[in-house]
């Protein structure tokens, strides 16, 4: 099948039902998203797919196949950060950093449809996506900066 991830079309062999996850992670080598309950749980294995925030082990690679892809490999890059990718870095964010990846593509999803959110509206949107250091206040803060 084919997939549409962060602007490239990748020609996979792999069985339809197989989770997007494990297609990204050990086909495509795209190793910035993260497994961590393979549950839809965590969040920290959060995509985007068209535009939308998706835990990519609780959708399958053929049900993803017809809509662009992008994954934290392709938010941005070192010379043109996403405005969330940034901000994580000005708050140092991230602790021991695994579940960072899916914390940046759900608040990169969240603030394409709510630029100005109240914390409130970042907290519940974010609540979603677990954090075992608890860098929650930092995350806000985050997401608060990329939003201004
Ligand atoms: Fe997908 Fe936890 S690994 S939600």
């Amino acid at each position: 099948m084919e997939l549409n991830v962060d602007g490239t079309i990748h020609v996979v062999d792999v069985e339809a039902d197989m989770p997007l996850l494990w297609v990204l992670r050990d086909e495509l080598k795209l190793k910035g998203t993260k497994y961590g309950c393979g549950a839809g749980l965590c969040g920290a294995c959060t995509v985007h797919i068209k535009g939308e925030a998706v835990r990519s082990c609780s959708i399958s690679a053929g049900d993803a196949q017809n809509a662009p892809i992008t994954t934290i490999n392709g938010l941005g890059t070192p010379a043109a950060r996403h405005a969330v990718q940034a901000a994580w870095i000005e708050h140092q964010v991230a602790q021991c950093g695994y579940c960072q990846s899916g914390q940046i593509m759900t608040a990169a999803a969240f603030l394409a449809k709510t630029p100005n959110p109240t914390d409130a509206e970042i907290d519940d949107a974010m609540s979603g996506n677990l954090c075992r250091c608890g860098t929650y206040p930092r995350i806000r803060a985050a997401v608060k900066a990329a939003a201004t």
